[in-house]
């Protein structure tokens, strides 16, 4: 019997590649050195697509995937993907959501204690040797009883919110709009919610909708008692806004997995001593990382057995 013919963008996870290569003709983009050139020639009756969030998709390979219906995307994100273009074309785009919601919380809070409590420069101070020459460690923050703004109540923010009324903290959230399915508060004003807030943690969507939403007003209403912690997208933040206040001391602390150019930090942020960082890896964990394979694997099946998704983004 012929396979269905898909592409696989760039190389998944063991769980991903054995299962393409077993039951599709799977064209590997990633190693051609012109995909554009290479789906010209080869994008005729190509139904699938595979990507991840952090590779996406580009427009002007839909040209030459006549045939396409579906993409399924690992990742929960999909800003580097047009949604918009798909649905336009009607094609379906599968993502992986829901799986990574406790995950990405958990590195969250993680974050959000570690950089409260100088976990990674004490384990330096320690490492260093320095501790018998220098004796005090400096003091940290507080969590417990402490006030947690989050930007983006969905389910990831959901679950860092139920994480941190566990110290004690109270919640508020911004959302564009209040949600009547949960027992916190929200702030309409998102400039109120950083002043208000010890630790403001963003949970939100990335792309243009809130590009730099956390920008110099923002971080300066948080202030030095504050500290930012970022698990969304890097895009989110003003990061030279971010820098600079950190480097004038008007804002006190930020904890991030992401960032505007992965891979690359600014120098700024790696040499700063009140910054805590993480290499976009929330969902990093071999639990996660499977039931995130078996999702990217059930859209695309699922899309041709049935012709639906599971997780349905358009
Ligand atoms: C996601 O799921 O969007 C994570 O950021 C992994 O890329």
């Amino acid at each position: 019997m012929e396979r269905t013919r898909i592409v696989q963008v760039a190389s998944g996870t063991q769980l991903v590649n054995a299962h393409l290569q077993a039951h599709y003709e799977v064209l590997r983009l990633w190693e051609q050195p012109d995909p554009q050139g290479y789906l010209a020639e080869n994008g005729k009756q190509v139904r699938g697509l595979v990507t991840t969030a952090g590779h996406g998709l580009r427009n002007e390979w839909l040209d030459s995937l006549p045939d396409l219906g579906v993409v399924s995307s690992f990742g929960v994100g999909y800003d580097t993907i047009d949604a918009g273009e798909l649905k336009k074309r009607g094609v379906q785009l599968g993502n992986t959501p829901d799986v990574l919601n406790d995950c990405v919380a958990d590195l969250a809070v993680c974050l959000l204690l570690g950089s409260a409590r100088q976990l990674v420069r004490g384990d330096r101070y320690v490492r260093d040797g320095r501790w018998p020459t220098e004796g005090a460690f400096p003091l940290a923050q507080s969590v417990s009883g402490k006030n947690v703004g989050i930007v983006g109540l969905g389910g990831i923010g959901s679950a860092v919110a139920r994480r941190m009324a566990g110290f004690d903290c109270e919640i508020r959230y911004h959302n564009r709009k209040p949600r009547d399915d949960t027992p916190y508060t929200f702030e309409p004003s998102l400039a109120a919610l950083a002043q208000w807030a010890d630790y403001l943690v963003l949970t939100c969507v990335g792309g243009p909708s809130t590009h730099h939403l956390i920008n110099r007003e923002i971080l300066l209403a948080l202030g030095p008692k504050g500290t930012v912690v970022n698990v969304s997208r890097g895009t989110v933040i003003d990061e030279e806004a971010l820098t600079q206040l950190l480097l004038e001391d008007k804002l006190g602390f930020a904890a991030l997995d992401v960032f505007e150019n992965e891979p690359e930090v600014p120098a700024a942020l790696r040499e700063h001593e009140r910054v805590t960082l993480m290499p976009h890896a929330a969902s990093a964990t071999v639990e996660t990382r499977l039931k995130m394979s078996q999702r990217v694997i059930d859209n695309l099946d699922r899309f041709f057995e049935t012709g639906e998704v599971i997780s349905r983004v358009v």
